[in-house]
C-alpha cells in the first residue's frame, strides 16, 4: 500500500505535466477536432481550455466541511421539486440542514421547509468517483413546517394516507417527521432523503494574486432521477454546488446573503424574475469539468445554427476529475425542433434532438486499442484507429464499442437563465440515472445538468483568462497522494510512459 501511494505521488504530477504539454502541442489537443465548430469560435475554445473562467481551483482532500453552505440559485430536483438549501456542519460532526421548497421555478413562493439534524463522518476518498470523498451519516430529527394553507392540505393528505397522521397539519407549526428516539419515520411520503451526504467534494476557487476573490464550494451527491429510488440511491455524480457563506467575498452573490438569513420559520424568498425566452442559437460551453454517472468526466460545446433546426455538439471525455487527461472526443451533428413550454416542469421547454452524423477521435492509447479490438464493422474502418485521428462512424451507423447507435433521437428539456454577471446559461435535461436514453417522450427529464454558458464567437475582448498555455489547475497542498486513487495513478503512469516512448 505504501508503495502504491509512493507511485501515485510520483506519477500524478508526471501525468499532469505530460498532458499539459500535449494540449499545447495541438495535434493531441481535444480541441483540435471538430474544426468546423472551432474555426468560428476562438473564444469558446479558449473558455473550454480555461475552465472556471481562468480561476484556479484547489480540491481539498480530505474535505473540511465545517461551515455554513447555501444555494446560489433556485435548484430543480427530479420530480420536479424547486428548492434552496442551507446546510451547517459543525466541528463535532453534527449538522443542521435546512431545505426550503417552493411552488415556482424561481423560488419566490415557499410552500414548506424541513430542518434536518444529524451527524456526518467524512470517510475515505471515493474509489468509484475520482475526486470525491465518501461519508456516513445518521439522522437524529426531521422537522416539517408548512407555509401556506394549500401546502398544509397537500401534505396532510400525503401523510394521513401513508403515515397515519390523525389531525390536519396547520401552517406555521412545526411537526416532527423523524425521531430517532421513538423510531418514528414519516419522511417517506415527501420523497425525503439525505443520501446526498454519502458523497462530498470541496473546491476552493480563486484568481491569481487576488485572495479576496476566493470562493469555496461544497458539492454533495446527486439524486436518482427516478424519485421512487431516491432513498436507496448511492450518489454517482453531484448536485449544483453550495457556496460557503464565510468565503462568499463575492458581493454579487445576493442570493447567498438572502439564503444565510433563512430559518425554518422564515424561509428565504429569492428575488422574482421573468422566465428568459428559450432562444438557443449560438455557441455554448461547459463552465466546469462535469461528472456523469458511470464515472465519465467531460466538457461540452454545443452550436445551434441560425437556421433554427440544425446543431452540432462536441463532447470531450477525460479520465480525471479536473478534465486534463483526454480519453476521446465525439463530434455529433444533427437536427432539432423546439416544442412547447413543459406542462410538467415550470420554466422548461421541450425539444427533440436527432443525431444523424458522428465523428470520434481517440485521445489516449487505451481508447485507441479498445476501438481497434472491438470495432469489427461496427465502429469505423476495422483496425484503422489511430491516436488523435478523427474518424467518421456514420457509415457504420455509430460505434458499438462506445454505445453509440445512429440515427439517435432524444427528448430534451431546456431552460435559459442569466447568472449574476449577466451571462446567459443554458440548462438541458438530466440524463436518467439508470443509464438509459430519453428516447421516448415519457422519459424526458424533469431536472437539469450543470449549465453551459454562452460564448460569443468572434469577440476576443472581455475575457480575462490569462495567457495561452497557463496551467490553471492547482491541486491543494498535501492532497496529491489521496487525490487520485492508486489504480488510477498506476494506469496513468503506464500510459504516460507508453506515450512518452511513442512521441
Ligand atoms: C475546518 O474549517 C474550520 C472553519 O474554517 C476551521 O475552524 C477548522 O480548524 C478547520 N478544521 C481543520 C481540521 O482544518
Ligand atoms: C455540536 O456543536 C453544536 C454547535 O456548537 C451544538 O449546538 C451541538 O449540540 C453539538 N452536538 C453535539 C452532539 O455535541
Ligand atoms: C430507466 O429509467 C427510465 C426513465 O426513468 C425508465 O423509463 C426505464 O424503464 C428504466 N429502465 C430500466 C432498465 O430500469
Amino acid at each position: 500500500m505504501e508503495l502504491l501511494l509512493l507511485f501515485s505521488l510520483i506519477s500524478f504530477p508526471l501525468a499532469m505535466r505530460l498532458n499539459v504539454g500535449n494540449a499545447a502541442g495541438s495535434s493531441l489537443s481535444p480541441l483540435a477536432s471538430g474544426r468546423n465548430i472551432e474555426r468560428h469560435s476562438t473564444e469558446c475554445h479558449h473558455m473550454l481550455k480555461h475552465l472556471y473562467s481562468g480561476a484556479q481551483v484547489a480540491v481539498h482532500m480530505p474535505p473540511n466541511i465545517t461551515a455554513q453552505w447555501v444555494s446560489s440559485s433556485c435548484e430543480v430536483r427530479p420530480g420536479p421539486e424547486f428548492l434552496t438549501r442551507s446546510y451547517r456542519f459543525y466541528h463535532n460532526h453534527s449538522f443542521n440542514a435546512l431545505q426550503f421548497y417552493y411552488r415556482d421555478n424561481h423560488c419566490t413562493k415557499p410552500t414548506y421547509s424541513l430542518l434536518i439534524q444529524g451527524s456526518v463522518h467524512v470517510q475515505q476518498a471515493s474509489w468509484a468517483i475520482r475526486g470525491g470523498t465518501e461519508a456516513d451519516y445518521q439522522l437524529h430529527r426531521v422537522l416539517l413546517m408548512c407555509h401556506t394553507a394549500e401546502a398544509a392540505r397537500d401534505l396532510s393528505a400525503k401523510l394521513s394516507r401513508d403515515c397515519g397522521l390523525d389531525e390536519a397539519l396547520k401552517p406555521e407549526e412545526s411537526y416532527e417527521l423523524w425521531d430517532r428516539a421513538t423510531g418514528r419515520d414519516c419522511t417517506g411520503p415527501l420523497g425525503f432523503s439525505m443520501q446526498e451526504l454519502l458523497l462530498l467534494r470541496v473546491e476552493r476557487h480563486y484568481r491569481h494574486g487576488d485572495p479576496d476573490s476566493q470562493t469555496k464550494e461544497l458539492l454533495l451527491g446527486d439524486l436518482h432521477t427516478d424519485v421512487s429510488r431516491r432513498r436507496v440511491h448511492k450518489p454517482s455524480s453531484y448536485q449544483p454546488p453550495l457556496q460557503s457563506i464565510k468565503h462568499s467575498h463575492d458581493h454579487s452573490c445576493i442570493i447567498c446573503r438572502i439564503m444565510s438569513r433563512g430559518s425554518l420559520q422564515q424561509p428565504p424568498s429569492l428575488p422574482p424574475q421573468a422566465d428568459s425566452p428559450v432562444r438557443v442559437q449560438g455557441h455554448w460551453v461547459s463552465q466546469r469539468c462535469e461528472v456523469r454517472p458511470g464515472v465519465l468526466f467531460l466538457t461540452r460545446h454545443f452550436v445551434f445554427n441560425k437556421d433554427g433546426r440544425t446543431w452540432e455538439g462536441q463532447y470531450y471525455h477525460y479520465a480525471d476529475p479536473v478534465c486534463r487527461l483526454p480519453t476521446f472526443s465525439m463530434h455529433a451533428i444533427g437536427h432539432y425542433s423546439q416544442g412547447q413550454p413543459s406542462a410538467k416542469v415550470m420554466g422548461g421547454t421541450e425539444f427533440v434532438f436527432t443525431v444523424t452524423q458522428m465523428k470520434v477521435t481517440p485521445m489516449d492509447l487505451a481508447t485507441t486499442s479498445l476501438l481497434n479490438i472491438f470495432s469489427g464493422d461496427e465502429c469505423g474502418t476495422e483496425g484503422s484507429w489511430r491516436l488523435g485521428v478523427e474518424q467518421d462512424v456514420t457509415p457504420t451507423a455509430g460505434c458499438a464499442a462506445l454505445g453509440i447507435r445512429l440515427p439517435h433521437t432524444e427528448h430534451e428539456l431546456f431552460r435559459i437563465e442569466s447568472d449574476p454577471s449577466g451571462r446567459r446559461l443554458l440548462y438541458n435535461g438530466q440524463r436518467p440515472t439508470n443509464g438509459s436514453s430519453p428516447n421516448q417522450p415519457h422519459k424526458r427529464a424533469t431536472s437539469y445538468q450543470p449549465p453551459l454558458v454562452q460564448c460569443s464567437p468572434g469577440n476576443q475582448g472581455g475575457l480575462n483568462t490569462g495567457r495561452e498555455g497557463d496551467q490553471n489547475f492547482r491541486l491543494g497542498n498535501g492532497c496529491i497522494g489521496c487525490y487520485c486513487d492508486c489504480r488510477f495513478c498506476l494506469s496513468t503512469l503506464v500510459w504516460a510512459l507508453v506515450i512518452l516512448q511513442i512521441m
